[in-house]
């Protein structure tokens, strides 16, 4: 399928989709360390520019447009967020995009938080406004660790299919991975724990052998607040977030060993990205690349899930417009 992608930080969702065989025909985001980031693993189809001011008529058309919208407004972990924020507007980019372009699907991926925003209007309104432009529209919560991710991972996925696909309803990312002690049950595999993940691993050094492996000295708390916990090998890692506005902190995980924090290439590697996947800019900023990203391994799942939805495609006369 050709796709659209929206937001697309350093690629993780477009690799995924790439993974799944798709072709992504158009890119774009603001952020130009993930936009090298980008260019240089994924392809140079990425443009640089508020998507506000992207004109419709420079965009192709395709089949699905995707997008992990800017979700800083919306997560649980922003005390202050309110249904008014700014940031939580940039999805009527998208709502405008998949208006003018009319894909046969559409798939947002956000922070589980957004399903209670103001007491669960905002997703009300969003799920409305995406279906005033001809979607059907249903939503899912989504675990990365049931894809094959080693880590936690809640996240919502809003998508669309359009009116006049008579035959497709509701569609979900085909589950393989589960809880170990129900996946033998279930025939899935088990998670993948944050030990198994990272154990190829040598102690990062400072040589640069390694891309994106070198560790600050970071002196360790304990204080099971985010950021501060004891990191158990044998389950899959927390969930690696971004902290505050796209300026803030980035929350690192501690090394499953306990002693250190995670490098960039090994919270890359909780986020299920390929170890030759290389970040470009400083330190600070591949850590807010990495959490910003949707995990590949969710990515492939959900262009495998649009794959099939595509395949069997029937479709309805359309109202006139
Ligand atoms: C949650 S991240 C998306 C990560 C991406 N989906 C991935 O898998 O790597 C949101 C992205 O939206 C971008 N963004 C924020 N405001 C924007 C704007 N006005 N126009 C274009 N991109 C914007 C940010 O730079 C950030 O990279």
């Amino acid at each position: 399928m050709k796709i659209v992608s929206l937001f697309s930080g350093a690629g993780g969702l477009d690799l995924g989709l790439q993974w799944a065989g798709h072709d992504i025909v158009w890119a774009n985001d603001i952020f130009d360390a993930a936009i090298d980031t980008y260019k240089a693993n994924i392809g140079d189809h990425i443009n640089n520019q508020d998507i506000c001011k992207v004109k419709l008529s420079s965009i192709p058309d395709c089949d699905a447009v995707v997008g992990g919208f800017p979700c800083q407004g919306f997560s649980m972990a922003n005390m202050g967020r309110t249904l008014g924020d700014p940031r939580n507007q940039l999805y009527r980019q998208m709502v405008r995009i998949v208006r003018e372009k009319q894909p046969r699907f559409f798939v947002g991926e956000n922070v589980k938080g957004l399903l209670s925003l103001g007491k669960g209007k905002a997703l009300e309104e969003i799920k409305h406004n995406f279906a005033q432009a001809g979607y059907r529209v249903h939503h899912h919560v989504v675990n990365a660790a049931d894809y094959g991710v080693p880590q936690s991972r809640m996240r919502l996925l809003i998508i669309g299919i359009r009116e006049d696909i008579a035959n497709v309803s509701d569609i979900l990312p085909i589950q393989t991975h589960a809880d170990p002690a129900i996946a033998f049950k279930l025939k899935l595999k088990p998670w993948i724990t944050v030990g198994e993940a990272l154990a190829h691993f040598p102690e990062p050094t400072d040589d640069g052998e390694i891309p994106n492996h070198q560790c600050s000295q970071y002196k360790l708390r304990f204080n099971g607040h985010l950021g501060h916990r004891y990191i158990d090998p044998n389950r899959p890692a927390p969930t690696v977030t971004g902290r505050g506005d796209e300026r803030g902190g980035v929350v690192v995980l501690h090394h499953p060993n306990n002693r250190r924090r995670m490098t960039a290439r090994e919270l890359a590697a909780v986020q299920s990205f390929p170890d030759d996947f290389v970040f470009s800019g400083a330190k600070t900023t591949a850590y807010r690349q990495i959490a910003n990203a949707v995990p590949p391994l969710l990515g492939k799942a959900i262009g495998l899930m649009l794959a099939k939805a595509n395949a069997s495609v029937k479709l309805k006369k359309r109202k006139a417009a």
